[in-house]
């Protein structure tokens, strides 16, 4: 009989898919690594797996133990199915601006979701990162992954989606474009990819109110870059250990709006019904393609990392986007 032991051992060997009409008047192949075929819906699933591995192995992780973490909802996801192969518990903490459809998925696969206001700093009391620090301290017998700066995040990504890109591209990959959050996706496959072909360039997304593209190109930290933004699970008020800003030739941004829309023509035009930072990416790596004139014999691969479902009463949901001013 085939079978899995359990869902998690369906996380990875996610398709590549090439992109056919939202890239008329584009020259260079480009194909979009479609993670919402992981079980969990989304790219997090392959690094919350390997931070409770890692985490039982270091033997900080016990058994009958609480997973508590700071999300925008994938990481959340994916860490729950991983718990509940295990015999875990969790609570994860989630800033106000994440979606609705987010909490309640979470609620679903068993865990307690605190909600925390999105216009706090860091290091206020009430912010989701330090709420989820403070649940570590009080609970006994808690594991607080901290996905920004674990180093089993980037090297989650080292170990499967790097090495999955460049088989399935036969090596023929010359860009590789994704949305930048805590950082593991892009360090991981980046690092992974230019060790095979250093000449690979790798563009990071970033949004507009990300401290991101000022820091590679200044090393200047300006909290003047940092304000709120709608994008979910992309650029950030904080520099996460997971950037290595080594291996990120440069960032681009994309507003609110152009991410927004593309989300939908993805789900229109190509039949890919993906999350927001999808759209983000996938409008940053055609405006790359256009202004550095790349040619037909470029491959680029684009990271889409989570589902369409998780943003039904936003983006797929024609009143929102009319209220936002997002489209007419
Ligand atoms: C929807 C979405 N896109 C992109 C990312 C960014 O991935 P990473 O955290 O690996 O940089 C995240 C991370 O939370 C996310 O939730």
């Amino acid at each position: 009989m085939k079978y899995l032991n359990h869902i998690t051992e369906a996380i990875g060997n996610t398709p590549l898919v090439k992109l056919n009409n939202v890239t008329k008047g584009i020259k260079p192949t480009i194909l979009a690594k479609v993670e919402y075929l992981n079980p969990g819906n989304s790219v997090k699933d392959r690094m919350a797996v390997k931070m409770i591995e890692d985490a039982e192995k270091a033997g900080v992780l016990k058994p009958g133990g609480t997973i508590i973490e700071g999300t925008s909802g994938n990481t959340g996801m994916g860490l729950a199915l991983a718990a509940i192969a295990k015999g875990y518990k969790c609570i994860f903490t989630l800033a106000d601006k994440q979606s609705k459809e987010k909490m309640d998925i979470l609620r679903a696969v068993g865990a307690e979701v605190v909600v925390c206001p999105t216009n706090v700093s860091p290091d206020h009391p009430d912010s989701y990162y330090s709420v989820a620090k403070r649940l570590n301290e009080e609970i006994p017998n808690s594991f607080y992954p901290n996905q920004y700066d674990n180093m089993s995040n980037w090297a989650a990504h080292y170990e499967s989606t790097g090495p999955e890109i460049w088989e399935q591209t036969e090596g023929k990959v010359t860009h590789f474009i994704t949305g930048v959050g805590t950082g593991g996706t892009v360090t991981g496959i980046s690092r992974y990819l230019k060790e095979q072909n250093p000449e690979l360039i790798t563009v990071g997304i970033d949004t507009y109110g990300s401290v991101f593209k000022k820091y590679k190109e200044t090393g200047i930290f300006d909290e003047n870059e940092i304000y709120s933004y709608a994008t979910e699970g992309i650029g950030e008020d904080i520099l996460p250990k997971n950037v290595d800003f080594d291996v990120i030739d440069l960032f681009l941004k994309v507003t609110d709006k152009d991410g927004a829309v593309m989300t939908r023509r993805l789900a229109k035009e190509e039949g890919l019904f993906v999350g927001w930072s999808c759209g983000t990416a996938v409008h940053g790596a055609l405006e790359y393609a256009r202004e550095n004139n790349l040619t037909e014999d470029d491959v680029i691969v684009v990271l889409l990392p989570d589902h369409g479902t998780r943003y039904l009463g936003k983006i797929y949901n024609d009143d929102w986007m009319r209220a936002q001013g997002y489209i007419d």
